[in-house]
């Protein structure tokens, strides 16, 4: 059983970008210079994903666009000598087969995952939200896809969180196992912090059975009035096991504005051809202060 596809969700409508994201979809917004969701297709590449599955909306069209072939660029580029630029783009355009489904209303992460079944099949699965970027030398993806290997269980990602953070995120009610494993026994979507059950946090990325459609289904709109994937992942937790791993890595919120600066600063800094002058430029920065 090898994970083979990705669900990402992508329909969202940026709000808390706005206006930037009044015409480019908060995907594309770019961290240096290459779209948020690039560094996501490239996590599920790397860690042996070989179909990807946008669930889309209005206005999302250029997302699919920026992994198919753009001829016509190539050319012009072609012409003026640019075959590395070409070279970098027909990468991008042959990384993985791209294949999308409408999400026609935004009724929350749960039903967006839903609208993916006929697609995703009666196999396992992955999901991968475009607002959490993790830098990890075993993709973070990967590492989940080792557990579900040897488990052959649903597993999400977890982060502990501090206590102050809790409302941001799906938290976990586990048993822990080993030093990063633990057995899913409840979830709660966004607690405030004295309602939480840990300080074990969701980050967006999930291996799942496909059972879970069937329990998406009958999730009734939860935390802001959405139907929420974390309440489908509760109900199957009632059913069949799901693990939590703490995963190894360094993770950035890139739906929120500090955590967008941060993901582009650490991204700039481990650019070869940037981290010098970058850090040169913090530096006077800092010491202006
Ligand atoms: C979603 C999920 C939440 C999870 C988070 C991770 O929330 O609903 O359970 O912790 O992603 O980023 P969102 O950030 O889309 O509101």
């Amino acid at each position: 059983m090898k994970i083979k596809k990705a669900v990402i969700p992508v329909a969202g409508l940026g709000t808390r970008f706005l206006p930037a994201t009044k015409t480019v979809p908060k995907e594309l917004l770019p961290i240096v210079d290459i779209p948020a969701i690039q560094y996501v297709v490239q996590e599920a590449v790397d860690s042996g994903i070989s179909e990807v599955i946008f669930v889309t909306g209005r206005g999302k069209d250029s997302i699919e666009d920026h992994f198919d072939e753009a001829p016509e660029l190539e050319q012009v580029l072609e012409g003026r000598g640019q075959t590395e630029t070409v070279k970098n783009l027909r990468r991008i355009a042959e990384m993985i087969e791209v294949v999308s489904v409408r999400q026609k209303r935004p009724l929350g992460l749960g039903h967006a995952v839903l609208c993916a079944r006929d697609l995703v099949g009666d196999e396992p699965f992955a999901v991968l939200l475009s607002d959490d970027l993790i830098e990890a030398s075993v993709p973070c993806m990967q590492q989940l896809v080792e557990i579900f290997e040897e488990k052959k269980e649903s597993v999400i990602a977890l982060r502990r969180v501090p206590e102050q953070e809790v409302q941001k995120y799906g938290i976990v009610q586990g048993k822990q196992l080993s030093d990063r494993l633990y057995e899913v026994e409840d979830m709660v979507e966004k607690p405030r912090p004295q309602e939480a059950p840990s300080r074990m946090a969701i980050i967006g990325r999930y291996i799942l059975r496909p059972e879970i459609f069937s329990f998406l289904e009958k999730v009734t709109p939860g935390k802001g009035g959405e139907i929420q994937l974390t309440d489908g992942i509760s109900k199957l937790s009632r059913e069949k096991k799901v693990y939590g791993y703490e995963f190894e890595g360094e993770h950035y919120d890139i739906g929120d504005k500090l955590g967008f600066v941060r993901a582009t600063v650490a991204y700039a800094l481990k650019r070869t051809d940037l981290k010098e002058q970058v850090r040169e430029y913090l530096r006077t920065v800092i010491g202006e202060k």
